[in-house]
């Protein structure tokens, strides 16, 4: 070993030192310790033979440690927090061996989470992924509660200290039934919405946020005709004519016909949103969530194409 000298004192009686020294008692340290008293005394005249120092003097009928024995009690606690984070690596790694992935995205992320997942599990084939997926205010809850390590979102509360990547654009598009007189439009005025019949995505969806404030931004005044619980709700009541509605690019096909509906060009539309990757920063990261926040770093996922997603 280099030049590092192997202490000729042991973890045993560096406790004991520790423990006699904040007290300032042989009699409390060995009741803490559960030992003798004997077996402590004979523990620090030992780690005094092996230092050549005194550290403990008597004083009345008790003890009084010496300076070196603050130094010595101050280095042990030293030594004490590396092995304890020594301890919490190690559990970690064997965490990652056998390890969780909790992760949770909000409902749209459902359309690409899973593929972006696999590209995960490809690496890390010990790691089982819990994955919730939930609209914005559950997977919010579930950050709250430490249900979840990790969180894919577009409006991350202000409530909690986060970090966050940026991920993938998630473009709010404004669609209609198939042949919708709009959808030939090149443009179509803000104004037209007011009025009109719109499907609302259920109150805590970040979707429906992200349209209530586009509406309130633009004083604009459509007439709310039902309220779905799903995107896939949402897709199908459009296409059956029920009214108009929000959703991400990402909840339709490539050529939305295919879904039944069109993208309407009305001004201000795709809403410019992006998914955040957040995770809680008074918490600390299981290593398999560091793995994959470094994952995610290392291999972003795909922007939509632009053009397509913008309805262009
Ligand atoms: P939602 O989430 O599924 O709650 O509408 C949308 C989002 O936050 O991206």
């Amino acid at each position: 070993m280099n030049k590092i000298r192997p202490p000729r004192v042991t973890f045993h009686q560096l406790r004991t030192l520790e423990a006699v020294v904040r007290l300032g008692s042989i009699t409390r340290a060995a009741a803490e310790l559960h030992l003798t008293q004997p077996t402590v005394s004979a523990q620090i005249h030992e780690l005094q033979s092996a230092l050549d120092t005194a550290l403990v003097e008597p004083v009345g009928r008790g003890i009084r440690p010496t300076e070196a024995a603050q130094l010595l009690r101050a280095t042990a606690l030293d030594m004490f927090a590396r092995w304890q984070r020594f301890e919490e690596d190690l559990q970690a790694l064997h965490g990652l061996e056998r390890g969780r992935l909790r992760i949770a995205g909000v409902t749209t992320t459902e359309y690409f989470i899973a593929r972006w997942l696999r590209r995960y599990t490809d690496s890390h084939p010990g790691i089982d992924i819990e994955l919730a997926v939930d609209n914005r205010d559950a997977v919010v809850r579930r950050l709250q509660q430490d249900d979840i390590e990790l969180a894919v979102m577009m409006m991350p509360p202000d409530n909690l200290p986060l970090h966050r990547v940026p991920l993938m654009r998630n473009p709010l598009v404004l669609i209609g039934p198939a042949g919708h007189p709009w959808a030939g439009a090149h443009r179509v005025a803000r104004t037209a919405l007011n009025g009109q019949a719109l499907l609302m995505r259920e109150p805590g969806s970040g979707t429906r946020l992200a349209t209530e404030a586009y509406l309130h931004t633009h004083g604009l005044t459509p007439t709310v005709r039902a309220t779905l619980g799903s995107n896939e709700a949402i897709k199908h009541a459009v296409a059956a004519g029920l009214g108009l509605a929000v959703v991400s690019r990402h909840a339709l096909a490539a050529d939305p016909a295919h879904d039944g509906v069109a993208l309407l060009p009305v001004v201000g539309f795709p809403i410019e949103r992006r998914w955040l990757l957040v995770w809680r920063s008074d918490r600390r990261l299981s290593l398999a969530a560091q793995r994959f926040v470094e994952h995610v770093r290392a291999h972003p996922p795909d922007e939509p194409d632009t053009a397509a997603a913008a309805g262009a």
